[in-house]
Formats: structure tokens, C-alpha cells, sequence
């Protein structure tokens, strides 16, 4: 098992930092289906972590969980040492804990400028909604630091252009830059790069690379190998809700029982 990349301020004196998020028997049922079932995770400061798994094997469940919008059924998160267990998803986004927006959720009718612009306003009580309705009355500085944001994801070109006529790779790059303008700590990325084609797919992940050298945390669910094996320091692979291994790149795809889940998984496809 590797010890990953940190960040920020040395911790003199501690063998074991304090790990940013800590899950401990992270379970949820939907009905008799333990969807997620005593999951232990954690991720340290400065680390790209991948979460991968055989379809259904409870990735999205646990981000889910973690960004409060499903209770688990049992277990603890804590982030930065903090129970958040119970909070709701305005105040895990208000601790910096974020995750992506789907492809569907951008304002397919706003510019990439107007999206980033309600992204800094994921932290808000209210909701989008009633940014939404005030919309058109940003302050200055919320508009330099959104083109700010877009210039970081590769995005300045595309500022004014609506969101559904962005290519497909900038649409991602552009859940991405949403997400960021909150200022997250741990991002938490559901499948960045599925169905990319590979040139799209190598700039994306080289912006979550871009991202963690800044600073930022990274969680990410992805199905696409090549990406989680370049990309990722450290793995954790869920099946049937359960952790099966975790290590590194090398260590996880050696492992005989992550390979055969996924030819299991594969099987069953078929
Ligand atoms: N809201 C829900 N109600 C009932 N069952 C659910 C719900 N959400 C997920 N499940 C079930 O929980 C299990 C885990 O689903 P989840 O979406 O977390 O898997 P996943 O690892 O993200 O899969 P994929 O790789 O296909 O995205 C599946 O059996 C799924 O059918
Ligand atoms: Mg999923």
C-alpha cells in the first residue's frame, strides 16, 4: 500500500497525519440490498484516489453518501476530523467536500461563464434555484473569478457560448470548472472520462492532474482503465458494495480476486 502525496502544512511530530475524509462501516440499503456494505476509506490530503468496480458494485452510492444526499444506513464519514455524517448537501459543499455536476445537470440554455458563475453559489443555503432567479446581477469579482476558473479548466475560449454547443469533452471540463469555483478541498469526480474518445479523455484527466497540483483532493469513479491507472496514486475496488482491495495501480490490477470480478462482471454481461 502506497502513503500518498500531501499537501499544505508538514504535521512535525505525527507519524500518521489525520486523514482528510475517514469512512468507517459506510453501509447503505436500498430494501434487502446492502448497496454499500462496511466500506472502510480514506484519503489523505494531496492524494488522487480511484474508486472503481464492476457496474452496480456501489461507486455512485458511496459519493452519494458522502456529499449528503443519501443517509447512510450505518457508518461514520468524517472529513478534516469532523463528524459529517448527518449534514445535509449545502453544508458538505460549505466544508469544501464537492462533488461534480453530471453532464446533465449543466444549464445546457447558459454560457460556460453563466454555469461557472452558479457553481460559486453550490455553498449557498438557498439552492440554485433562487440564483437562478436572480441571475443576470453577478458582482464584478464573481465574474472575474469565474472567467478565472474557466481559464484554469482551458475554457476562456468557449466563455459566452452556450453550453450545449460545447464539444463534449469541454461540456465535461466544464462540470469540472463548476465544481471548482466552490473551492473544494476533496473533489469528488463520477466518471470524468466515460465515453470520451482518448484525445479528450488525456485532457481531462490532465486537468484533475492540474487540479491536485493546486491543491484540490482527488476522489474519482471511472471506468476507463487507462485513465485510472495513469492518473490515480492509490485504489480501492468495490464489488457487491464491499471493499475487495486497495493499492496501488500495480498492486490492484495483479490482484486475483479484483480480475476475477471483473471477468465475473464481464461474464455476466455477456
Ligand atoms: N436509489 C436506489 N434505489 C434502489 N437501488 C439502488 C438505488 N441506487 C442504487 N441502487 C442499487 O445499488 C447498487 C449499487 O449501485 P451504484 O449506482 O452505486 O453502482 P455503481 O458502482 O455506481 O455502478 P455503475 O458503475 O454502473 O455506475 C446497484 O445494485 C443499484 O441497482
Ligand atoms: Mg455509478
Amino acid at each position: 500500500m502506497v502513503e500518498g502525496r500531501r499537501g499544505g502544512e508538514p504535521e512535525l511530530g505525527r507519524v500518521s497525519p489525520r486523514p482528510l475524509l475517514e469512512t468507517q462501516g459506510l453501509t447503505r440499503y436500498f430494501g434487502g440490498l446492502a448497496a454499500v456494505d462496511h466500506v472502510d476509506l480514506t484519503v489523505s490530503e494531496g492524494e488522487i484516489v480511484g474508486l472503481i468496480g464492476p457496474n452496480g458494485a456501489g461507486k455512485t452510492t458511496c459519493f452519494n453518501l458522502l456529499s449528503g444526499f443519501i443517509r447512510p444506513t450505518a457508518g461514520t464519514i468524517r472529513f478534516d476530523g469532523d463528524d459529517i455524517t448527518r449534514l445535509r448537501p449545502h453544508q458538505v459543499v460549505r466544508r469544501g467536500l464537492v462533488r461534480t455536476f453530471q453532464l446533465t445537470t449543466l444549464f445546457q440554455e447558459m454560457t460556460a461563464l453563466e454555469n461557472v458563475l452558479l457553481g460559486l453559489h453550490l455553498h449557498s443555503k438557498k439552492g440554485l434555484g433562487q440564483v437562478l432567479f436572480s441571475r443576470r446581477t453577478y458582482p464584478p469579482e464573481e465574474v472575474a473569478r469565474s472567467r478565472e476558473v474557466l481559464d484554469f479548466a482551458g475554457l476562456s475560449a468557449h466563455a459566452d457560448q452556450l453550453a450545449r454547443n460545447l464539444p463534449h469533452g469541454h461540456q465535461r471540463a466544464l462540470g469540472i470548472a463548476m465544481a471548482m469555483a466552490a473551492r473544494p478541498r476533496l473533489l469528488l469526480l463520477d466518471e470524468p472520462v466515460t465515453g470520451m474518445n482518448l484525445d479528450e479523455s488525456g485532457r481531462v484527466m490532465a486537468l484533475v492532474k492540474t487540479i491536485r497540483d493546486r491543491g484540490t483532493t482527488i476522489l474519482l469513479v471511472e471506468h476507463n482503465m487507462k485513465a485510472v491507472m495513469g492518473t490515480c496514486e492509490r485504489i480501492v475496488v468495490l464489488n457487491f458494495g464491499q471493499k475487495l482491495a486497495e493499492g496501488t495501480p500495480a498492486d490492484v490490477s495483479a490482484n486475483a480476486s479484483v480480475i476475477e470480478a471483473y471477468l465475473g462482471a464481464g461474464l455476466a454481461h455477456a
